[in-house]
């Protein structure tokens, strides 16, 4: 990876593009623009790597830079001639953020925080990628547009709100170029398998028990990594500064339809087994897409069952994304969490 290119090359500055859904970015990206050059700025926490770019490291039209947002002075390691900025980088799960919410303060608020003022001094425009989860549990009725309150209910939650809201002020109080895409949960490869789909898909491949919290009728809205990537694509092209665009999914189902075919799909002995409910476990999150589909067109998705198969069979080709839950701090947050039976 090294710089270089010409004054015409568009110049996109990525924030956590080494984990999942900014290292599936990239790579959509540079598949479809290999004239954009690529800075990538991450701080390879656990669940990062740059394993996740592949032969994109090999790339001229890729930078790398280490780096942690929540360091002020980590913003020195980069140059200041980019046309655009995307904010993947956060911490991410939900579990962890009930032990550790702090650690998702620095990162998704403070990092944040450091990473406006930074754009502002460029007069760069900033997409902060948000989440569902910021809106809150959803009644069986409802589904939130973008002008729906919002109302957090975990650690992580609330610190993406924030997040936003410091984006939003930013907006209003400076009038910096900046936008929020909120998504729902994306699937696909190369996501850290503590979550969900490649957690099961581990166990179910050694045979091991497959926890689902409570009754396991919890709903989630799942979108193929690789459709909500080519969506995202169709914001940058026309920015839409200021605002909060929502990008969902209609593939609503419930855990144990999820985890059922997996254990389907990997066969052996895996069982499912109902365990402790997650404190404070959202029964069901649910956006509206209307928005981004009148001014964008349809969001690309794959029919959830074929393409969770498919993901399926990446995790079984790819066995080696497993070893990254080897690291210590996993294997104490598991056993913390999976094996005490009063959790937080
Ligand atoms: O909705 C978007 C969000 O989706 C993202 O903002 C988060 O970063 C991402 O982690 C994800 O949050 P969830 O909590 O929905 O994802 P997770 O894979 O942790 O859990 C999915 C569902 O499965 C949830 O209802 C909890 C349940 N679950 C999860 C695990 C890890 C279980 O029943 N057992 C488990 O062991």
């Amino acid at each position: 990876m090294t710089g270089g290119g010409g004054m015409a090359e568009r110049r996109v500055l990525i924030l956590g593009g080494c984990g999942f859904i900014g290292s599936n970015f990239i790579q959509h990206l540079h598949q479809q623009q290999p004239e954009t050059h690529i800075t990538i700025f991450d701080l390879l926490t656990y669940a990062g790597s740059l394993d996740n770019l592949g032969e994109l490291t090999e790339s001229p039209s890729v930078d790398f830079v280490q780096g942690d947002l929540a360091e002020a002075d980590d913003f020195a390691k980069l140059s200041d001639n980019y046309d655009l900025a995307i904010n993947f980088a956060a911490e991410t799960h939900v579990d962890r953020s009930l032990y550790d919410a702090d650690r998702f303060v620095r990162s998704n608020v403070l990092g944040v925080v450091n990473l406006l003022l930074w754009c502002r001094e460029r007069e760069l425009p900033l997409l902060q990628i948000s989440t569902d989860e910021v809106y809150g549990p959803a009644r069986d009725h409802q589904s939130f547009d973008e002008t729906a309150p919002l109302n957090p209910t975990s650690p992580y939650a609330a610190s993406k709100g924030a997040a936003d809201l410091m984006v939003q002020t930013a907006v209003k109080t400076f009038g910096q170029q900046a936008a929020i895409v909120r998504t729902c949960n994306n699937y696909g490869p190369r996501q850290y398998p503590e979550k969900l789909i490649p957690f099961c898909i581990h166990r179910a491949r050694q045979g091991l028990a497959l926890p689902l919290y409570g009754n396991g009728r919890q709903r989630r809205c799942w979108l193929r990594v690789e459709d909500f990537c080519a969506a995202l694509l169709r914001v940058i092209a026309d920015f839409p500064t200021g605002e909060v665009i929502n990008i969902g999914s209609d593939s609503e189902r419930e855990n144990v339809a999820v985890v059922e075919q997996i254990r389907q799909q990997i066969g052996g002995s895996a069982e499912i087994e109902f365990v402790a409910d997650r404190p404070g476990h959202d029964h069901l999150y649910r956006i509206s897409s209307a928005k981004f589909v009148k001014r964008y067109g349809e969001i690309p998705q794959r029919a959830f069952e074929s393409g969770l198969r498919e993901t399926i069979d990446w995790y079984q080709a790819n066995p080696g994304i497993f070893q990254r839950l080897s690291d210590s701090a996993t294997q104490t947050f598991f056993e913390q969490h999976y094996q005490q039976p009063d959790k937080p």
